[in-house]
């Protein structure tokens, strides 16, 4: 690799998934934490949300408020990520836990410990930190009381809470995400924007006021940020992956266009500081009745990001006459299958080459560094005597890693590093199971959150280790 000595090889998880412990000292609980495991979750994922999501029940098992202990185990899982050989790892802070209800004017102190802990025993092991603020979560308080981001008041509250962490951590964090993957809140509101449908509202209005909120307080962020420490990164963060055409009929492949178009309008804005000029034709023909200020045009112009970070799990298919072809689900929604990618042990298609082209994709756009935040494979292991022999999350690393170093080093791309997702595994977002694993260090607890919760390293740990320590050439023998 061209960066041979500022490249960040490392892991990501959020708080939401791994801390657990949603009540210790002072938390209250998020939107996250009334995710059940049963059927209703698939309904929250998927749209179809209805406030009694907020309604609990005592039979449930709710993944968020166990995780994988993250909040008891952090100094063994960073000693394990250390032996690894990593050089960074992104993790998110727990909004409720710095602000329980978000509406506090004084943080909680024991919730800013935490994180000053864990910074610290990153600190010792030399590991760099890449702090995501808001990954899915938000005080559960805000979207019983203002239906979550689709309400502006929120964002006054995301940036004292922001200013409050980055003040408190300026010099000990140079890259900030402020917001995890924000295009899925077009896909599974209720994760990224804390909204509940009610019959009669305006869904699809609410989910845009609800990204232009956060895009605002991206941008506030940002404001804020370079006059705490002018050293601060900020990055975009999209869930990304390219959009081929099903074929290459014009119709199509201006489909593809469009839904690429809308899947990056997000990061469009974070980058170029406005709206691109086709969202005003799509605001008429879909009705959007959204609330844009020139006030807010002027903030997200003078506060753009530094570099764009995304997601990249699998490449995504359309076609202009969708009926009848076979779909498959994909990162918070469903796609046409593409007959060209393999079958993999995973239910998301595979597709290794799509890193590179979406890599090249984003440089050509947006011509700024590119940072891999989450890539990786979720799916059951076999643990049998402290082993896991996941030839499969191998082959897909180094599938991966191999296209990662070809965009460097062949397509010249300026790419900041790779974090693997879910690095220690953790409850997953769409299904709430831990047994849909990703990590290479695998965590012995089930979906209802029994076993002893101790660590062991799979197979793909030291082929990752071997990876890292040859700066990526390991993938490649
Ligand atoms: C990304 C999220 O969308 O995908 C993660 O940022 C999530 O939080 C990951 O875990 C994988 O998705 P899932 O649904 O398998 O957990």
């Amino acid at each position: 690799m061209k960066k041979k000595s500022g490249f960040l090889w490392g892991g990501a998880v959020s708080a939401a998934q791994c801390e657990g412990n949603y009540l210790a000292d002072g938390r209250l609980p998020s939107n996250f934490d009334y995710l059940p495991l049963d059927e209703r979750r698939l309904k929250a994922v998927y749209k179809n949300q209805e406030s009694s999501l907020l309604e609990t029940k005592g039979s449930e098992v709710y993944p968020g408020r166990f995780g994988n202990d993250f909040f008891n185990r952090y100094q063994s899982d960073i000693k394990l990520l250390s032996e690894l050989g990593v050089n960074s790892f992104r993790f998110s802070i727990s909004w409720s836990r710095i602000f329980p209800t978000g509406e506090e004017q004084e943080p909680n102190e024991a919730g800013l410990a935490f994180y000053d802990r864990l910074l610290t025993e990153l600190e010792n092991y030399q590991i760099e930190p890449i702090v995501t603020l808001s990954h899915f979560e938000l005080p559960v308080h805000l979207v019983k009381k203002y239906n979550g981001w689709g309400n502006r008041k929120v964002v006054d509250l995301f940036v004292h809470y922001a200013e409050t962490v980055m003040t408190t951590f300026k010099d000990r964090i140079t890259h900030w995400i402020p917001f995890n993957e924000m295009n899925m809140v077009l896909h599974i509101p209720y994760i990224g924007g804390g909204i509940l449908f009610e019959e009669g509202r305006d869904n699809l209005s609410t989910q845009y006021q609800a990204g232009h909120h956060q895009l605002l307080a991206n941008a506030l962020t940002i404001k804020a940020g370079r006059k705490i420490d002018a050293k601060m990164q900020f990055g975009a963060m999209l869930a990304a992956g390219k959009t081929y055409a099903y074929t290459c009929d014009p119709k199509d492949v201006f489909a593809a266009l469009q839904q690429e178009r809308e899947n990056l309008l997000f990061s469009d804005v974070q980058v170029f500081g406005e709206y691109p000029r086709f969202f005003s034709t799509y605001c008429k023909q879909h009705n959007l009745s959204l609330e844009i200020i020139e006030a807010d045009q002027e903030i997200l112009q003078e506060n753009t990001v530094d570099f764009v970070s995304f997601s990249y799990y699998s490449s995504a298919c359309t076609a202009a006459e969708e009926t009848g072809i076979d779909r498959v689900a994909t990162n918070g929604y469903n796609t046409l299958r593409n007959p060209y990618l393999p079958k993999s042990k995973s239910v998301w298609q595979d597709d290794p080459l799509g890193l590179r082209i979406t890599l090249n994709q984003l440089h050509d756009r947006y011509r700024k560094p590119l940072f891999i935040v989450e890539n990786g494979i979720g799916t059951q292991d076999e643990f049998s005597e402290g082993k896991v022999h996941d030839d499969y999350r191998i082959h897909y690393l180094k599938e991966h890693i191999k296209n990662l170093v070809l965009a460097v080093e062949e397509d010249g791309i300026d790419v900041i590093g790779y974090l693997m997702w879910g690095i220690i595994d953790l409850p997953s977002v769409s299904e709430g199971k831990i047994s849909k694993r990703y990590g290479v260090i695998y965590v012995d607890q089930d979906d209802v959150n029994n076993g002893s919760h101790e660590r062991y390293k799979k197979d793909s740990f030291y082929f990752y280790q071997q990876v890292i320590a040859t700066d990526g050439k390991y993938a490649f023998e």
